[in-house]
């Protein structure tokens, strides 16, 4: 986008030539001759620089200039003053002024104080981009855990990181880290400050999955209305991330190869090579090697990603980390939800580590979250935990808690039907032939069942 500038003068010639002059140059030009007008223009429009006459038929300068800053402190404004109007120029500058010029005034002069102006702009706007992305890097690439395997992953990744070129394949379980960890590959590497571009490639169909990735040009297809650029341009620099490489068809994984290998490709409906500069980063739970067995993955393609892997351990192959874990997510969540829950039980964390957690990290994190949702106590006890956690136990229907949200995707089906039957007799205050009704079944098989579960109306 081409900066845009705004000359604010009462005198028309003077409003015509800065016109004229800065119109040469790659600049969007608006000009105004009153108070009034300059602030219906910065509202309609966003511009960068002002140059603004002090003195204007309706307004006072200085009280315009800082009606300006209070609508937006980012306007550049280069005040033009007589030359013997030395203390308006002081104050100007104290109310914000980015520069002032004397009238009359050497145009060049002029010219490279709007040069440097804008520069300096821009490189401001670029210093809290990063500053945003690098605070953005660090949240999402932390790597936790104290355990062997973890340390020898967070060293993997820091060598992997150093290596600007070459692809790399994470595997894992699902739930693992592994996105964690394609993050912390960015952000640790060179490419840091450059896009992080990432897909879930079994999560689109493959035609749409084909132009997210390489785009396309103007008419394509018949939607195709004007070009469009894929995820490896608009990551040119940085990093694509390919998540669930495994669920990719063949013919767009022999694509992915030529990128790999050429550093370039061509957008669908396209014939211009396109050059670009990307690292390429692949996740998947699905065994690879299998997949090429059956003819499913490209065996090229396989041994490319092959050369640098990184494996996640599962959770339960790191036990110990379970409990550093479950505390992180427990102070994370107390912050987010303004909770104050201390922790676990020792009965609560006896469960936790003996439970296998299928789904990894991404499970520990749920049933967390769940559990502080769910009590109001200073600790989780074993009561908010899900009940496949606690099948080991041995189930006890009698402790089967009368929540609505206790109500989970493993549960036996006696204990959803106490749950059902609860809700439905509190609802209708135990009016139990209404309640039969309602539930299908005769008043003798409610009586049984409620002298089953132990429910009363008390
Ligand atoms: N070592 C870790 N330290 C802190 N948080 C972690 C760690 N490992 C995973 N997580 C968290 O667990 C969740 C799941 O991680 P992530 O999405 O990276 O896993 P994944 O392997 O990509 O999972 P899926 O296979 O389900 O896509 C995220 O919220 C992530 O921040
Ligand atoms: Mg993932």
């Amino acid at each position: 986008m081409k900066p845009s500038i705004l000359i604010v003068d009462d005198d028309e010639v003077m409003q015509e030539s800065l016109y004229d002059v800065l119109k040469k140059g790659e600049y969007e030009v608006y000009s105004v001759g009153s108070g009034s007008e300059t602030l219906s223009v910065i509202k309609k429009n966003i511009i960068d620089l002002i140059l603004l006459d002090m003195r204007l038929p309706d307004w006072d300068g200085l009280e315009l200039l800082k009606k300006v800053k209070e609508f937006d402190t980012e306007i550049l404004v280069i005040i033009m003053t007589a030359y013997s109007d030395v203390q308006t120029a002081v104050s100007a500058m104290k109310s914000g002024a980015y520069h002032y010029i004397n009238k009359p005034f050497d145009l060049e002069e002029l010219k490279l104080l709007i040069e440097k102006g804008l520069e300096r702009k821009s490189l401001i706007n670029e210093v809290r981009r990063l500053h945003r992305q690098q605070n953005e890097g660090n949240q999402k690439s932390q790597i936790f855990g104290t355990t062997s395997q973890i340390h020898y992953i967070k060293e993997l990744i820091g060598m992997v990181s150093k290596t600007n070129k070459t692809s790399v394949l994470i595997q894992g379980e699902s739930g693992t880290g592994k996105e964690l960890a394609a993050n912390a590959i960015h952000y640790n590497s060179k490419r840091a400050n450059k896009p992080l571009m990432k897909i879930n490639c079994s999560a689109i169909p493959d035609s749409l999955l084909e132009s997210e990735l390489f785009g396309y040009e103007k008419g394509a297809f018949t939607d195709a209305k004007a070009t469009k650029k894929g995820l490896f341009e608009l990551a040119d620099g940085g990093t694509v991330f390919l998540d669930e490489i495994g669920d990719m068809k063949p013919f767009l994984q022999s694509k992915i190869l030529r990128v790999i290998e050429n550093q370039s490709f061509m957008r669908v409906g396209g014939e211009r090579e396109i050059k670009v500069d990307v690292r390429i980063v692949a996740a998947t739970n699905k065994d690879l090697e299998s997949l090429v067995r059956e003819g499913l993955f490209r065996k090229d393609l396989y041994y490319r990603l092959k050369v640098m892997v990184v494996e996640m351990p599962s959770l339960r192959e790191r036990g110990e980390d379970i409990l550093l874990l479950s505390n992180l997510f427990i102070e994370e969540i107390n912050r987010e939800y303004g909770k104050n829950i201390n922790g676990l039980t020792d009965d609560a964390k006896k469960i936790m580590v003996q439970y296998p957690w299928p789904g990894n990290v991404r499970e520990l994190k749920n049933v967390i979250e769940r559990a502080m949702i769910l009590t109001e106590q200073p600790y989780i006890t074993p009561k908010q935990l899900p009940f496949e956690l606690r099948q080991k136990e041995g189930y006890d229907l009698k402790a089967v808690e009368l929540n609505p949200f206790e109500i989970s995707e493993m549960m036996p089906l006696e204990a959803l039907e106490k749950i059902h039957l609860s809700n439905v007799l509190k609802k209708l205050e135990w009016n139990k032939s209404k309640a039969s009704k309602i539930l299908g079944i005769s008043r003798a098989t409610l009586r049984a069942k409620v002298k089953k579960y132990h429910l009363s109306d008390n």
